[in-house]
């Protein structure tokens, strides 16, 4: 049967639209103003595009609808659904599992089964919108199981899939208890991509350690018979084992009896054109102007900008701050922290218990060392259109990027991309995939709480010739390599891959 359909359909957690209720109450949407979405709109306006993705409500049916130019097509979840699903499996299972296990995840076979549902679902959706012969990119943790699915319904299809965050060691990655299943379903991509060489080499060591494959160049040799029946997609995820390793091949087997799926590093970047654009913007330069003012013009203004999420190490920056000021390394009025902080899944406890302990640490802080005049630390618990994040890039003397592990940090990128004057100074963790490439940025183990230190001062009185220097090599990094070229570069390779497999 030739399927009707799209040439390209992305399929991602969220659709790429936010609904907005309008100061007279009626609602509507919105693009979200992500650079995923961003790259990919003129692709999908290019080639006949569709997004397959979740609406953001729970217990909401809403029928496939056009904004923008994209044609956004809502995959519904139930309320339990957003629990097991969202908040259970993919939030308080895989991100602590492959964050380094900063904080417990959480095993429960209930939230798996949701899991292993939604995927199917948006495998479904995501087969019902594509045409003969499309490309089909699947985006992230979330939707995992996805290619394998959709490869089982759809095995005319070419199937791409995006990791953006990171991926865990092998000795991790095996703690899950359906560690097979997530590697069965994502080698059912012909491309999979990594942010980061380190996170491709994780996945390819946990596939050959527990599944056995060949792999050579970065291809791995995925048996055929790992194909389950079409029609039947949930029987070979039920037939796989998760206990157990298969034996190791060392050799590519016969000719005719596999396909191969390529796994390798994408590291993503922002939107730099739109950033530097808004970076020279007059009225977002008085705004900044104007932030620096009402903070009482201090010498160094440091920045962080997270979502509050305990991998962005706030807890790490401001015990360096506090212990700073305590030691009089820095002062309240030559310097101050603004801290932005957005809510982020608030419905899982370490999220709340989280900002309960950075609400206690800030209160402390300010009570002890701010001044009539002058705060130590303005904290912001909300979210910020992208115009006044880039006032905030273009008022700040010195970023501070404390990740205890992050896939990328794009903050990071923002901010070297705002810095058009081409001073500023970035401190940035080790531990995040933007360390790999903003080499002249401070580089610190946020866990080094003395080092972290050090290098905040260091930041804070860096003679401007320095700051140049690597504010200038920073931003070659940046500017020449943005969103869209990282969208080009996947989307290319998962051609010739598809070609070649
Ligand atoms: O970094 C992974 C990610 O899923 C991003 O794509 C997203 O912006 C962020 O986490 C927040 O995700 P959500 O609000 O959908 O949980």
């Amino acid at each position: 049967m030739e399927h009707q359909g799209y040439e390209f359909v992305v399929v991602a957690n969220r659709l790429a639209v936010n609904r907005v209720t309008t100061n007279e109450g009626a609602t509507g949407w919105e693009r979200s103003p992500g650079g995923l979405v961003t790259a990919l709109a003129p692709i999908m306006a290019a080639s006949e595009g569709a997004w397959v993705g979740w609406h953001g409500a729970a217990d909401e049916e809403l029928e496939p609808f056009d904004h923008e130019g994209l044609h956004l097509h809502p995959v519904p979840l139930t309320e339990r659904e957003v629990h097991d699903f969202y908040e259970g499996f993919s939030n308080d299972t895989l991100w602590p599992l492959y964050h380094d296990v900063i904080v417990r995840p959480s095993f429960h076979r209930r939230w798996f089964n949701a899991y292993r549902e939604v995927n199917q679902r948006f495998a479904e959706a995501a087969a019902n919108v594509a045409g003969q012969g499309a490309t089909v990119w699947v985006q992230d943790y979330q939707l995992q199981l996805v290619p394998q699915m959709l490869r089982d319904l759809r095995p005319d299809v070419t199937i791409g899939f995006f990791n953006h965050i990171p991926f865990p060691p092998p000795g991790i990655f095996a703690q899950l208890p359906w560690r097979h299943s997530v590697l069965r379903g994502l080698l059912g991509a012909d491309l999979i991509g990594f942010q980061r060489e380190s996170d491709a080499r994780n996945f390819q060591r946990a596939v050959r350690s527990r599944l056995g494959h060949y792999i050579k160049s970065d291809r791995v040799y995925v048996p055929n018979e790992y194909d389950s029946q079409a029609g039947s997609p949930l029987k070979g995820f039920d037939a796989d084992p998760e206990r157990g390793t298969a034996p190791r091949q060392l050799s590519a087997p016969e000719e005719g009896t596999y396909r191969t799926a390529e796994a390798r590093a994408f590291p993503i970047s922002i939107d730099t054109e739109t950033i530097q654009e808004l970076a020279q913007d007059p009225s977002i330069i008085s705004r900044a102007a104007q932030i620096r003012a009402e903070l009482g013009h201090p010498k160094t203004i440091f920045l962080g900008v997270d979502r509050l999420d305990y991998t962005k190490g706030i807890r790490h920056r401001l015990k360096a701050y506090e212990e700073l000021l305590r030691e009089g390394e820095l002062q309240v009025g030559d310097v101050t922290l603004v801290q932005i902080a957005s809510p982020s899944r608030e419905g899982v406890a370490s999220y709340q218990q989280l900002r309960d302990e950075i609400d206690l640490t800030v209160g402390r802080i300010n009570g002890e060392y701010d001044t009539m005049g002058h705060t130590a630390v303005r904290y912001l618990h909300h979210s910020y259109p992208l115009r006044e994040m880039v006032a905030l890039y273009l008022a700040a003397d010195v970023m501070l990027v404390t990740a205890l592990r992050d896939g990328m940090n794009l903050v990071a990128k923002e901010y070297v991309a705002a810095r058009k004057s081409g001073d500023g100074v970035l401190v940035l963790s080790e531990f995040t995939g933007a360390a790999d490439q903003l080499r002249q940025a401070l580089l610190i183990n946020p866990h080094d709480i003395e080092e972290l230190k050090a290098s905040m001062v260091t930041a804070a009185t860096m003679d401007s010739d320095q700051a140049r220097k690597r504010m200038r090599s920073l931003r070659r990094q940046v500017v020449s390599n943005n969103v869209s070229r990282w969208a080009k570069e996947f989307l290319e390779s998962l051609s010739q891959q598809h070609t070649s497999a």
